[in-house]
């Protein structure tokens, strides 16, 4: 009797210990994470204002895949401010809520920042849908099948070799090597593919077929519109790389197995930044003609089918301005020693700085959870600063 009791008093604890330190894992992390969301037309579609009729018309037919899309532009949106930090137009001006961001002035104009908008989000769309193809999520996609490896055969193949690691009195050690570029097997290295590669293709065409459809015309607009979408999705396709997996006894690497990933979002902000600064300006005729001219010289260089393209001046920014998304640097943080932008005598303008200790929250951390919202710790910074006038 006392054996039982105490058996029944130990599983109670057991179990007591296992809630209270589930709950307090997750308050300490402070997530409060609500289970995978239903995606559908109605959870989808439409809770989200923004979307032309087109594109409600692929939502409807692939809502999960449009909540990823969506998903893609928010991670886009922060890589945005992220590459813009030190500038004057920061980029800000995109964040929205759930809204997809294309009412925001910037994406209505014609400025190297529209550009880089454009194809940043677009680029964030492959992204995000290739990705979710290949973890399972969308009922649409699944791994590349042009990059699947032959399972059956390479189980024969691992079986053989662990039969002999066996023999030899050794185990089997998996390594896993990173990031090479994404080639196709060659003769002299020898792999094959293997695991789950990410369907880009399928998220290249989604992204197209998701925001090239907001264009109704050829016109100017929609011609650069179009073009900065395609630089942003091709930015992501030719920068896969190839992540491999070595099988053998520890040292050697008998067996190769390789799958593809898409470059970390980072490195994508950072090439569209270089293209941003290398934009071409173009002719802002309205010829119809489907083609993109250059503006003539000084303007004019030579302009490969992977510039950025642009045809508004950009204004400088330093006022708060509503109809070019223009904030102003009031208030913004500056470096009084900075040789880059946030130099305090180019964020402010020439206006002037004043020194002062600010307490300030700062969104950091931030995670993305599928699907579709992002959860951000605050960090609070006590800091001497200087600031525009
Ligand atoms: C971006 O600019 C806005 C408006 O000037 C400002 O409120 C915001 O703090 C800036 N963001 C960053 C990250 O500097
Ligand atoms: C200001 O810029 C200088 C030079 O780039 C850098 O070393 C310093 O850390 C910056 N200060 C702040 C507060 O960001």
């Amino acid at each position: 009797m006392a054996r039982w009791l105490l058996t029944q008093v130990i599983v109670t604890l057991v179990w007591l210990l296992l809630v209270i330190r589930r709950s307090l894992t997750n308050e300490i992390l402070g997530l409060k994470i609500p289970p995978e969301p239903v995606l559908n037309a109605n959870t989808v579609c439409l809770t989200v204002p923004g979307l032309t009729r087109r594109q409600m018309e692929v939502c409807m037919r692939h809502p999960d895949v449009a909540a990823s899309a969506i998903q893609g532009i928010q991670i886009a949106i922060h890589e945005c401010q992220y590459q813009f930090q030190d500038h004057r137009w920061n980029c800000s001006s995109l964040e929205t809520k759930n809204k997809i961001p294309y009412d925001s002035a910037v994406f209505s104009r014609g400025f190297r920042e529209s550009a880089f908008a454009y194809a940043i989000a677009a680029a964030g769309v492959v992204h995000a849908v290739s990705n979710a193809c290949s973890m399972g999520k969308l009922k649409s996609c699944g791994c590349d099948e042009k990059r699947r490896g032959d399972e059956e055969a390479f189980r024969v193949k691992l079986h053989r070799l662990q039969l002999e690691a066996m023999n030899r009195g050794k185990g089997m050690v998996h390594g896993v090597m990173e990031h090479l570029p994404a080639d196709p097997p060659g003769p002299q290295d020898s792999w094959e593919w293997g695991g789950c590669s990410p369907d880009v293709e399928y998220g290249e065409r989604f992204s197209k077929e998701f925001l090239d459809s907001r264009e109704l015309f050829r016109d100017i607009h929609a011609r650069m519109r179009l073009h900065n979408n395609r630089v942003g999705r091709q930015v992501v396709t030719d920068n896969m790389k190839r992540k491999c997996k070595c099988h053998g006894t520890s040292g050697s690497c008998q067996l190769k197995t390789c799958w593809q990933v898409t470059p970390e979002f980072r490195v994508i902000g950072s090439l569209l930044k270089d293209r941003f600064y290398g934009a071409t300006l173009i002719k802002p005729h309205n010829r119809n003609t489907g083609q993109l001219e250059q503006a003539p010289a000084p303007f004019r260089r030579r302009a490969s089918i992977n510039d950025l393209v642009y045809f508004e001046k950009s204004p400088d920014f330093c006022e708060q301005e509503l109809n070019t998304d223009s904030a102003g640097t009031q208030g913004r943080i500056c470096n009084k020693t900075s040789p880059g932008l946030d130099n305090c005598e180019s964020l402010c303008c020439g206006r002037g700085h004043n020194i002062l200790r600010q307490t300030r929250s700062e969104r950091c951390n931030c995670k993305f959870h599928w699907c579709c919202y992002v959860v951000c710790e605050e960090c609070r910074i006590t800091e001497w600063v200087s600031v525009c006038k």
